[in-house]
């Protein structure tokens, strides 16, 4: 069976003020009808095929991890509560170390992204595997649309199996022009943040790549406090770890990579604009959630609450109501929110 691990310790400050450091975009319902954490449990929720889930996440999460969790009917989940942030390449290594099996398959998910086609992903998953078994690190590779700086690249070489090819390079958040020549080029796909390795292979790159992270995370794991199935690291030793994701300390540098590109409607919820994108829109192209009155009004975005949003004539807005904060701006500048989020 494949272990699920979830990754629930990110910030997702460009989606501020609804998502905030006490309660980031993973643990809210932004799009569908639960939160992306819940969503993406979900996705790994049958027991034939999936073994219960690692999350790793936020110290100061615990209980909206408790409580989520519960609430989408997966009450046997290992929590690793990191006591500080150190990026996702050592909050992988703790899950690794966590595993049940050292040669357990990992699908190393992130909570905070959506899938429309879930059997299209369950499929690819599948087709991934007999490579993964024989020492792989695969992840999943999405048609990139548009020069995003964001995400990291990947140019695809021959193919291994009729569903997986190897990555030739791994170019991780590249600049816009690096990112449009990419997209010129064809046969790159944007890395979807999604990997499927076995625990014991995971391990053996951060050995000789990172090392210094790997004797962190262990020495945290060896004196982690452990209560039932949450797991809290020991926090001076895992500090000590140097912070990197995943992509710049393993995937950037490790032999034996391969993607599996798959369409699957995934998108990663990143911006205000990305929600806009793939929510549902009025006759007039506005994507309304909460209490507003539109008139002549096209193109907009509004989020709010009790507070009522009034407008008239406006068009390509991004308008947030959320406690005491309101973000107005225009469609297309989102990625700039979180200037504000701190
Ligand atoms: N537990 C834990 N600890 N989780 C973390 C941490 C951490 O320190 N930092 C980030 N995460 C979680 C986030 O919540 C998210 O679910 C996931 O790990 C990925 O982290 P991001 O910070 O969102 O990464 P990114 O979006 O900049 O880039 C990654 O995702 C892109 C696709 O969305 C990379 O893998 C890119 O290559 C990829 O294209
Ligand atoms: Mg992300």
């Amino acid at each position: 069976k494949i272990t699920p691990v979830i990754l629930s310790g990110g910030g997702g400050t460009r989606l501020w003020p609804t998502s905030t450091a006490d309660k980031p975009k993973q643990f809210l319902t932004l799009a569908g009808d639960a939160t992306m954490y819940q969503l993406t449990l979900a996705r790994c929720m049958d027991r034939d095929f999936f073994a219960p889930p690692i999350v790793v996440g936020n110290g100061a999460h615990a209980d909206l991890i408790a409580a989520q969790s519960i609430e989408a009917g997966v009450p046997d989940a290992t929590v690793i509560l990191e006591p500080c942030a150190r990026n996702t390449a050592p909050a992988i290594a703790l899950a690794a170390l966590a595993a049940d099996t050292p040669n357990a398959p990992l699908l190393v998910m992130p909570s905070d992204h959506l899938i429309a086609d879930v059997a299209a992903f369950h499929a690819a998953i599948m087709a991934a595997l007999p490579l993964v078994e024989d020492g792989w690190l695969v992840t999943f590779g999405i048609e990139p649309t548009a020069p995003e700086t964001g995400y990291g690249y990947i140019r695809m070489g021959e193919p291994l199996t009729a569903a997986v090819a190897r990555v030739e390079r791994f170019v991780e958040k590249p600049d816009a022009a690096t990112a449009q020549s990419m997209i010129d080029a064809g046969n790159h796909a944007w890395n979807g943040g999604i990997f499927l390795f076995r625990a014991d292979i995971y391990l053996g790159c951060l050995e000789r790549l990172a090392p210094e992270m790997l004797a962190a995370a262990k020495a945290s794991m060896t004196d982690a406090v452990r209560d039932g199935a949450v797991i809290r690291p020991d926090q001076s030793s895992f500090a000590a770890s140097p912070s990197d994701s995943i992509d710049y300390a393993v995937m950037e540098k490790a032999d034996r990579v391969a993607v599996a590109p798959v369409s699957m409607g995934w998108s990663d919820v990143g911006s205000w604009d990305s929600l806009y994108d793939i929510s549902e829109h009025d006759a007039d192209g506005n994507s309304v959630q909460g209490n507003a009155r539109l008139l002549d009004s096209h193109g907009n975005l509004v989020r709010s609450g009790a507070m009522r949003v009034n407008m008239i004539g406006t068009s390509d807005l991004i308008v947030v109501v959320h406690d005491n904060e309101i973000l107005i701006l225009p469609r297309g500048k989102s990625q700039e929110v979180k200037k504000f989020s701190s």
